[in-house]
Parts: structure tokens; sequence; C-alpha cells
């Protein structure tokens, strides 16, 4: 299937805090005037996370987000690290912490229902409240692909498998080309060229 036509769906990034752990999502998307959807993936630690507590907060990420924001939430998992300690957070009123600086709003949920999507769970949440936290520009998933030039993990529900380029072994940021140049930077975790390995 030719799937590039979803690209041009508008979505934007987020992340995804519940009690001990928090991720990276493009899928949260709102419904009706105060119910949000989400899907996450099962081998998410916030997908159990979530499933235990039954609420979480989203967060909007701005185009000043700093990236390592990005590659702590959307590459490495809260079952190995503790990810609130890298940064300074607040609490929300269910006590769930968030990441405050470079993000637009703050909306806090409580699931009401979910459904199973084999490889994720698609929660359902009431919206129960929302703070602005700040008037920079949102960053949509097209600003992501396009100026950051960020890939999405696999465990993504909108990962695309690339064709051919080169993966960092570092953080698994796809370069996606034939030619990786030699002063290439990591966008997301700023490793050198050299320790791109080729994915044919
Ligand atoms: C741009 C971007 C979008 C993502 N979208 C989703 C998503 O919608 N749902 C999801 O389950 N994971 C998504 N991910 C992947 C998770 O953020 C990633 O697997 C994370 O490491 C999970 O962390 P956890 O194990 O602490 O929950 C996305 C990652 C990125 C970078």
């Amino acid at each position: 299937m030719n799937n590039k036509g979803l690209r041009k769906l508008s979505y934007g990034v987020y992340i995804i805090n519940t009690i001990n752990s928090g991720c990276i999502v493009n899928t949260l998307t709102q419904v009706t005037s105060d119910k949000v959807i989400v899907a996450i993936n099962k081998d998410n630690y916030t997908n159990q996370m979530i499933k235990t507590y039954k609420k979480f907060n989203a967060t909007v990420l701005t185009q000043k987000i700093n990236m390592e924001v990005i590659q702590t939430f959307g590459f490495t998992s809260s079952k190995d690290n503790d990810k609130y300690k890298l940064f300074q957070t607040e609490k929300d009123s269910n006590n769930i912490p968030y990441i405050k600086e470079k993000m637009a709003s703050l909306i806090e949920c409580e699931v009401i229902n979910e459904i199973d999507l084999d490889t994720h769970t698609i929660f359902i949440a009431k919206v129960i409240n929302t703070e602005i936290l700040s008037d920079e520009e949102v960053m949509t998933y097209d600003y992501y692909h396009k100026v950051k030039k960020a890939v999405t993990p696999p465990k993504a529900p909108t990962y695309e498998k690339p064709k051919k380029g080169y993966r960092c072994k570092i953080c698994g940021y796809v370069y996606e080309g034939e030619t990786l140049p030699i002063d290439f930077v990591c966008p997301i975790c700023g490793a050198p060229a050299s320790v791109f390995e080729k994915i044919e």
C-alpha cells in the first residue's frame, strides 16, 4: 500500500505522562468537546502504567522543544530509567509529573474506556482540566519530519520502515538517503556520522 497520503493528516507531537512513566506520541486526538483518544503500543511501559492508574496528562510540544526531551521520551523506556530525573518537572492536580518548559499546554485526563488494537491500546479519556503553558508555535508532526528531520521509532503507530539509509547506533535515528554526509550529526543525540550503520 502507498501510505504517503497519510502524512498529510496533521498531527501534533505530545508527551503522555502518567505516574511513573511518560512517552512521546503523535496519536493524541480530540474527539468531542471534553474527550480525547490516544494510541499507545502495548510494549511501551506507559501503556501498562495508564492501564494501572487510569489517569494521564498530555503536554503539547512547541517548535522550541529541546531535542533531548524527544530523545529521552521517544527513544528510551521508563522501564530502564527515570526520565523525569533528567528534567525540571511540575506536578498536575493528580500528582502526575510534566515538563513545563517549551510546552504549549497541559491537558489532564482520566481514562473512561479502552479499545484493544492488537499491537496498541486506544485509550479514551475525559479531559478534566487544561492549562496554557506558552504561546510559542506548536510542533506538528510534519514540522518534526521536515524541519527537525527526525524519525518515528518502531513502537509508534505511524512508524514506516525506511527503505535505504543509515541508522544511528546510539538512539536509532534513521537518515534516509543513498549517502550519509561525512560531517552529518545525529539531530536526536548528537552522534557523529561514524556511529551510523548502513541499512539495506
Ligand atoms: C515522533 C514520535 C511519535 C511517537 N508516537 C507514538 C504513539 O503515538 N504511540 C506510541 O505508543 N508510541 C509512540 N512513539 C514511541 C514512544 O514514544 C517510545 O516507544 C517510548 O520510548 C516509549 O517509552 P515508555 O516505554 O517509557 O513508555 C513515538 C515516538 C516519537 C519519537
